[in-house]
């Protein structure tokens, strides 16, 4: 071996005691993979850790790193915005790398730091931002490059698919649910950016933005969560062969694109209806290819350290060249989902069935043993078009058929 490459690890939380014991384990394995050997040199925290056996390597204060010529790869694993954006940007303009799980910072500065990355020959790399240890940024960068990808749905939320899917099968109701998962520490004492869908929403902009080539902001997605799906729900889902699932969208359609995050009602026969707990999983749609699907651990200590690490071997392998990604910084003007056109999954009261079928006209009727309610599923029509008829109307709920 010529050489050996120093590696930084930034925050040595879950993922990044992850990536650590990763390294470590797979030592062999990685080393032969990145046709060098790999060395930990640094370990960023505010915290100290005595008696862990990478006691030695931590320090706190960054620009330990950033002024050593040696460290030429870097994981960020700190998460959140602030000061991982600065951080990240000045590790970049000394030409080292940086592979990341950060997908909030990936969402709102990936293409400056990719273009930052590449003035200055080094690579800025997010495998584990998107569905965990799951090969999915990297498919879509090098595998599927003969594709014109045309749409791209997941399930890209752990947390909100293990509620769902219990959900399902207990017919508990949503803060039951909720709450055991956090008791079992799979949901956070503050899950909001979970079950909102803010979580998935970042994901979708960053698999949209490589869809197409350029910055799709994650603000500009329609965002919708869990919160409102009861166990009722599910009774009628079940009766028409359905699941519920959060889903991310991006789709092309009428020489348009759009994004979204929420919940769907999807066939038992649709390959992501089997996915459940807290498996993640994202199904591609290329014009040449048709579908093809991506499934695994979405989140995860070893799973997403995994993904940080594959990212390792690539810059490893890639010193002193740039990994092309194509991710412009200009902003996509996305379609409003107003203009969408999807059938809806609808419930009113039982004293307005009458009203309800003359709005929304030919109506499907379902029944499931909910009392006193009519639901019903409607023609396709336009998301406005919905929402006018469904608040004339007034709706107990609607759930949007994939
Ligand atoms: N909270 C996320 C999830 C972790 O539940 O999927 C992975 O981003």
């Amino acid at each position: 071996r010529r050489n050996m490459i120093q590696v930084a690890v930034m925050g040595y939380g879950t993922v990044g005691s992850g990536v650590v014991e990763v390294i470590e384990k797979n030592k062999e394995e990685i080393n032969k993979k990145s046709n060098e050997a790999l060395n930990i040199k640094y370990i960023l925290d505010l915290r100290d850790f005595p008696g862990d056996p990478y006691e030695d390597k931590i320090v706190h204060d960054v620009e330990v790193i950033l002024n050593d010529p040696e460290v030429q790869i870097i994981c960020e694993t700190m998460g959140g915005l602030k000061p991982a954006y600065e951080f990240t940007k000045r590790a970049l303009m000394s030409g080292k790398s940086v592979c990341t799980s950060n997908k909030e910072l990936v969402a709102t500065h990936g293409p400056e730091l990719i273009q930052i990355a590449h003035e200055h020959t080094c690579n800025y790399l997010f495998e584990a931002s998107v569905g965990g240890g799951i090969p999915i940024i990297r498919p879509l960068n090098y595998s599927l490059t003969a594709e014109k990808i045309d749409a791209i749905s997941g399930i890209l939320n752990g947390t909100t698919n293990y509620i769902l899917t219990k959900m399902e099968r207990e017919g508990a109701a949503f803060e039951e649910v909720l709450k055991e998962a956090q008791e079992k520490g799979y949901a956070e004492r503050n899950p909001e950016a979970d079950i909102e869908g803010y979580d998935a929403c970042r994901k979708i902009a960053i698999l949209s933005s490589l869809m197409c080539g350029k910055n799709v902001r994650y603000q500009d997605i329609y965002t919708e969560g869990i919160t409102k799906i009861t166990a009722d729900d599910f009774k009628y889902a079940k009766v028409m062969d359905c699941t519920i699932k959060l889903l991310g969208l991006a789709k092309e359609e009428n020489g348009g694109l759009y994004a979204m995050v929420s919940p769907f009602l999807i066939s038992k026969s649709h390959p992501l209806s089997m996915v459940n707990d807290v498996f993640n999983a994202v199904c591609v749609h290329g014009n040449m290819l048709g579908d093809s699907m991506y499934y695994g651990r979405g989140a995860g200590k070893l799973p997403t350290a995994s993904a940080v690490v594959s990212d390792v071997v690539d810059c490893a392998r890639h010193i002193g060249k740039i990994i092309t990604c194509f991710w412009d910084a200009e902003d996509v003007k996305l379609t409003n989902v107003d203009e969408v056109e999807r059938t809806f999954f609808v419930r009113v009261e039982k004293a307005k069935e009458q009203e309800a079928k003359e709005t929304f006209g030919d109506v499907k009727e379902i029944t499931a043993g909910v009392d006193g309610e009519f639901a019903f599923v409607t023609g396709r029509m336009s998301e406005k078009e919905f929402n006018e008829k469904a608040e004339k109307v007034g709706v107990i709920s609607r759930i949007r058929f994939a």
